[in-house]
């Protein structure tokens, strides 16, 4: 399909993602051609740009039409002198073989990720990237009423397998060295589009209200929705590559399935608002602090009641929910973000999705055209 700002949308799966073809992401872009890329990840939910080269600057360009940007990351540090990137370096040990949705352990998960391609290896490394809402529509109805009500508590404090190296133990130590607990809707509402989906995925650790193996195996059904082979998107990298999708309604996973072979993503998270619940509810902090060094106070002015949304119910959250909903705003639309965004918002550290890591030059120094050839020790944590 070819829109009216003249790019081509190619479907790469039957239920998400889509190549986006006819757009230089280094050229300045037009808002009425941001809005349409926007309205392309409403609807495909994750959009592949191939062969974009961008640098680090073109990277946070990009990424700031959609919304100011988040730090790389809550606890874990940025790639040096580069405060909102975060390496996904899986040289380091580290890979994000999980499903999950990035940031979830935060009252304000990114709206959007963007991952660039610097080094990937010759086979493998892929990135699969899932769409919860048609998770949430696939749900047989009684499992469906049941998701509706149910509220869970997103951690990055929780039991992680065994660090398999001393970097791995290293960057877990760092990864949880501020303990967030935030309680977060299973059945989210997306704000622009009204769309429920499942809001689980690997920081979704227990059922508000269950014992450990009922939340155990209550996330384990839902999360086996999500992670259908008809739900899923797989992205092969090349080098130079540009991936956005919308964090509000996707997971994904980094599958660990080139050995030794270094692979390094930069990624650039846009912040988010407060998820809500199908009556309006938003999330709450349990445990750790708003995570106002990595993402933007999100104003309750501006949570408003959303489309898709019903009145309130009580249940957790609930509290915040009257008050929050009282300003009973319109649903948020879109606007590109390039007038009003701040790249240079000036903020110290740091994301995850789950994992990364820290000292990318390694890699990238190796790697004359981008595709990995050397050696390195391969541990996986979640
Ligand atoms: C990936 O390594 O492909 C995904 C990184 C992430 O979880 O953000």
């Amino acid at each position: 399909m070819t829109t009216s700002t003249g790019f081509d949308i190619r479907r790469i799966g039957g239920r998400i993602g889509a190549e986006i073809h006819g757009v230089d992401l280094s050229g300045d872009l037009e808002p009425a051609l941001v809005s349409e890329i926007n309205s392309a990840l409403l609807e495909h939910k994750a959009l592949v740009f191939r062969d974009q080269q961008l640098d680090d600057a073109g990277q946070l360009r990009f990424a700031s039409l959609f919304g100011e940007l988040t730090t790389a990351h809550p606890t874990v540090p940025s790639v040096d002198g580069q405060p909102q990137i975060l390496p996904v370096d899986g040289d380091e040990g580290i890979r994000s073989n999980v499903w999950h949705t990035d940031v979830t352990f935060v009252r304000t998960p990114p709206k959007a990720s963007t991952l660039r391609s610097i080094v990937v290896p010759p086979y493998g490394g892929n990135t699969l990237i899932a769409n919860s809402a048609a998770a949430y529509r696939d749900l047989p109805e009684p499992l469906r009423e049941l998701a509706d009500k149910l509220w869970a508590v997103h951690t990055n404090a929780y039991d992680y397998a065994a660090p398999k190296s001393e970097k791995a133990a290293e960057y877990r130590k760092r990864f949880v060295s501020r303990k967030y607990r935030t309680v977060h809707p299973v059945v989210r509402v997306h704000p622009e589009t009204g769309e429920r989906g499942l809001f689980i995925g690997g920081f979704a650790q227990s059922i508000v209200g269950l014992g450990p193996s009922d939340s155990r195996d209550l996330l384990r059904i839902f999360q086996s929705y999500v992670t259908r082979p008809e739900n899923i998107a797989r992205v092969a990298w090349t080098p130079g590559d540009l991936v956005l999708f919308d964090n509000r309604i996707t997971q994904h996973y980094a599958p660990d399935d080139y050995g030794d072979l270094p692979r390094l993503l930069h990624r650039v998270t846009v912040a988010g608002d407060v998820p809500t619940g199908i009556d309006g509810t938003p999330s709450h902090v349990l445990e750790g602090d708003d995570a106002s060094h990595y993402t933007p106070p999100w104003p309750e002015s501006r949570q408003g009641r959303r489309k898709g949304t019903r009145a309130p119910a009580g249940g957790p959250g609930s509290r915040q929910a009257s008050a929050s909903t009282r300003g009973r705003e319109p649903p948020a639309t879109f606007r590109p973000a390039s007038a009003d965004s701040s790249v240079s918002r000036s903020m110290p550290l740091v994301c995850f999705s789950g994992f990364s890591l820290m000292n990318s030059t390694a890699i990238s120094a190796s790697a004359a055209n981008g595709v990995a050839t050397r050696k390195s020790s391969a541990v996986a944590i979640p």
